[in-house]
């Protein structure tokens, strides 16, 4: 097979078959075909689309490019959540251990930020002493130990997949709905979670602007997951907006610990963490209905044991046990920046893009992966969309110790908040949801 007839064929929009798909997969993970082969089938794919038997065969092929943990030793129903990736989404740092406190094993094999989205892995790494990177022993010991790990993926689980989201993430190829159905399958398949709760996230602030195509990479995650025997319900929520008050590594650690230390955080926030923390205390056998689970989430966290749960997995991972406790004081940022508003009326927009790329340019995220990360950086809003403002009303604070280019970042925030006379209609939060029935 030649690798530059099966881009010939993807270009004029005719499907791969298994046999190529699986070629191309194998030859790929082993260095075999070259980045630039890889990244111009991409941008057929991209064009053309990928049907859901190619899409099905990419799973099929990525997951076999690596090995499976073995989680038999750990008892119950194991369930993990994963989101699409979004600005300011810090759920899983909240979710995780409040549903581990129910006794539902949480094992989350989770991401760096791609793109203008910010990933879990990088807002872990900036507690001191937490190691991501586990052998699958030290991943099993600590679920059975704490009930909840966060680990990398690790060069024995889904290689291809480790190439591919680095491939495309910097050739603008994220947005292919089937291949971002494969790469998070592949993953959730390989590390052995019997239940998922998928947060599918609509609007520019991800990577699914269309809620259309975004019910229909929902419906293609749950059905494919029903096939290799992982019970899946998938939200479709709302990224036109940034989530919470804060953006950026340290500064959404910060917010979350406070939420587990209080229960009390922004609305929004706080209603997703219910909502998807819910589901995934109905999927692991600990209510009747969506509407239970919530109420079982919110008595949890309320309870504060959640950020018990939190240093307990922070201390297996590494960190010291009064880390969390002391963690504001350790990841001061340098630098400080105030955005006060010109006018009076409303802030009727904040641009979630806008506001990644900032985080990006001022050293949250990266340019290239082999790029460091300024974990001090990010934002705090003092004001939400929808708020009323007062001329000289402080709106958002920047932050950050080493920017990559901080003129782009100020310039960026400041584009990026809309203040208008009327108020704005606000979008919901939950804007659909799916599961296999
Ligand atoms: N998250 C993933 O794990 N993969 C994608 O392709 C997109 C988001």
């Amino acid at each position: 097979m030649l690798v530059v007839e099966l881009i010939a064929q993807k270009q004029r929009g005719e499907q791969l078959t298994a046999k190529q798909i699986d070629f191309l997969v194998r030859g790929f993970t082993r260095g075999d075909v070259p980045d630039y082969q890889m990244s111009a089938l991409l941008m057929a794919m991209y064009f053309q689309g990928v049907s859901d038997d190619e899409g099905r065969q990419f799973l099929r092929a990525m997951i076999q490019s690596g090995k499976r943990f073995d989680l038999s030793s750990v008892s119950g129903i194991k369930v993990d959540k994963h989101s699409t990736g979004g600005v300011g989404d810090k759920t899983s740092l909240i979710i995780a251990p409040v549903v581990a406190v129910a006794g539902i094993p949480v094992p989350m094999v989770s991401g760096r930020g791609l793109g203008h989205t910010g990933g879990t892995l990088d807002k872990l790494e900036s507690i001191p002493g937490f190691r991501v990177h586990l052998d699958d022993d030290e991943f099993v010991r600590i679920l059975e130990r704490t009930g909840c790990v966060f680990g990398a993926q690790t060069s024995e689980l889904v290689p291809a997949d480790r190439k591919l989201y680095a491939l495309r993430d910097v050739t603008a190829t994220v947005s292919i709905p089937p291949l971002i159905a494969a790469s998070i399958l592949s993953k959730k398949i390989a590390e052995g979670t019997n239940a998922l709760v998928m947060d599918v996230k609509v609007g520019s602030g991800g990577f699914l602007r269309d809620q259309q195509e975004a019910e229909r990479l929902a419906e293609t995650l749950v059905r494919w997951a029903a096939v290799e025997h992982v019970e899946t319900i998938a939200f479709g929520t709302d990224m036109e907006r940034p989530l919470g008050t804060a953006c950026g590594n340290a500064p959404e650690v910060v917010e979350c610990l406070h939420i587990l230390r209080t229960g009390t955080g922004d609305a929004r926030l706080l209603e997703l963490c219910r909502t998807l923390g819910g589901g995934m205390l109905l999927l692991g056998g600990k209510a009747r209905d969506l509407k239970e689970g919530g109420q079982l989430f919110d008595q949890i966290l309320q309870s504060g044991e959640g950020y018990e749960k939190l240093k307990e997995i922070a201390t297996a991972q590494g960190s010291e046990p009064r880390t969390l406790d002391l963690y504001e004081h350790a990841v001061v940022a340098r630098h400080h920046h105030e955005f006060r508003s010109t006018r009076s009326g409303y802030l009727t927009r904040v641009l979630p893009q806008e506001i990644g790329w900032a985080l990006v340019d001022l050293g949250a995220g990266r340019y290239k992966s082999e790029d460091t990360v300024d974990h001090t950086a990010g934002v705090v809003f003092q004001k939400q969309q929808g708020d009323s403002v007062a001329a000289g009303d402080l709106i958002v604070t920047a932050c950050w110790s080493d920017a990559r280019n901080e003129k782009s970042a100020l310039e960026r925030l400041e584009n990026a908040m809309i203040i208008s006379e009327q108020p704005a209609s606000s979008e919901p939060l939950i804007k659909f949801y799916c599961d296999a029935n």
